[in-house]
């Protein structure tokens, strides 16, 4: 699932996964208050009792007539009641920057801001993201407008290897695929849909270096796919900007790499979405505030890019059907759904999948998410 950011992760392996192993020992059965994906979502007469939050993050969110929408299932917990805000700004665009910013997100490391990175270089990024689209995961023209935005959110996970949940997570209204996603000769299990790829510069070339062999030889691509960057590095404001410009990246260590060999041909602006690095840090201190912050490994640290796309659909949809991610039976599944052969999920220092379990567990159970189990 996560990827090393380098080598130095490989030491903390052993001992983070024997205290994994102690973790998942302790986990109960699941119950499972949420319906699951192939229920009727869409009742457009069911009580609207309750408020919607201001929809800044959704353009199509008009309404609530969800009958299991997340935010009820939000507003009836006690605890994820205090955690959610789904008024935070998910996605960062040219209308956001202004000199207060630049200031604020000065003080705080990638992904959660911009020390030490260039003002030209993130200027410059966010000049190209100035369209009112950028501001807006889903597109606004969608017709008709799903009146409940269901969404399914696809891991890598082993455990979808023999699902058979191809069917189901094409019936959403939106995908959420990431990382080596790899969909030829899995179709029957994972699908074929897919409307947002979610990725950082250094995990999408390191899946298709690490996950060539295994069938993921190129980034999805298609017209109606959007790209999540999430701005771990200046990398991705660089390949973000050079991907829009349809030019080659003009420095740094993908210095030459034409960005339309990874994401094809079209080069709108609308075909980018970039995730506030404000969001990634309410989302870190929030819900996956890990003990490994306070390690020599603080700094590598962060939500797996599974983890914040699964987020990212928490504060966008109004239902989200999470497969492939992490489960207390992990042991049973190999790494990834594309192995070949069985192999055991591994835990890296600078991701913390006990911590990921727990909280996708807890969300089931409080019927804000559904998550695929076997
Ligand atoms: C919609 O919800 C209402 C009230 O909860 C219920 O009476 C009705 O049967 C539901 N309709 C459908 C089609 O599910
Ligand atoms: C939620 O986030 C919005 C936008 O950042 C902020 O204005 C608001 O105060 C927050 N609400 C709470 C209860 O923290
Ligand atoms: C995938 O599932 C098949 C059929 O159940 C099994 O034979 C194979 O070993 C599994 N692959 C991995 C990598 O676990």
């Amino acid at each position: 699932m996560g990827l090393p950011r380098g080598p130095l992760c490989w030491l903390l392996l052993v001992l983070a996964a024997a205290c994994s192993g102690l973790l998942f020992a302790l986990y109960s059965s699941a119950v499972e208050p949420y319906p699951g994906p192939r229920s009727g979502a869409r009742n457009t007469t069911s009580p609207r009792a309750f408020f919607p939050p201001k929809a800044s993050n959704s353009g199509t969110r008009k309404s609530w007539p969800c009958r299991h929408s997340l935010y009820l299932a939000i507003q009836r917990h006690p605890h994820f009641r205090s955690l959610f805000n789904l008024s935070t700004p998910v996605l960062l665009w040219g209308g956001l920057f202004t000199p207060e910013l630049w200031d604020s997100l000065s003080q705080h490391k990638a992904p959660y801001g911009w020390q030490g990175l260039s003002h030209q270089a993130i200027a410059t990024a966010l000049s190209l993201l100035s369209g009112s689209e950028s501001a807006q995961l889903f597109p606004a023209s969608r017709e008709p407008p799903p009146n409940c935005i269901r969404c399914a959110v696809v891991g890598n996970g082993g455990i979808l290897n023999g699902s058979r949940q191809g069917a189901n997570i094409d019936a959403h209204d939106y995908v959420f695929r990431l990382n080596g996603a790899v969909i030829k000769g899995f179709e029957r299990d994972v699908g074929t849909k897919i409307s947002f790829y979610g990725f950082t510069v250094n995990t999408m070339k390191n899946s298709l270096i690490s996950y060539r062999r295994l069938g993921f030889t190129s980034v999805p691509q298609g017209q109606d796919l959007r790209y999540i960057f999430i701005p771990s590095d200046i990398r991705d404001y660089m390949m973000l900007r050079s991907a829009i410009l349809g030019v080659p990246v003009p420095e740094g260590p993908d210095k030459g790499d034409r960005p339309h060999t990874y994401f094809g041909p079209e080069a709108s602006a609308s075909k980018f979405k970039l995730l506030h690095p404000d969001f990634i840090s309410y989302l870190t201190e929030r819900f996956l505030k890990s003990k490994l912050i306070n390690t020599n490994f603080g700094d590598l640290y962060m939500p797996s890019t599974g983890a914040l796309m699964l987020l990212t659909a928490l504060h966008t949809c109004d239902q989200v059907s999470a497969y492939g991610f992490i489960t207390s039976n992990y042991q049973k599944f190999s790494d990834h759904y594309f192995e070949r052969e069985k192999k055991p999920l591994i835990f890296y220092a600078n991701h913390d999948l006990s911590l990921e379990a727990a909280l996708w567990r807890d969300l089931h159970k409080a019927g804000i998410l559904w998550l695929y189990q076997r």
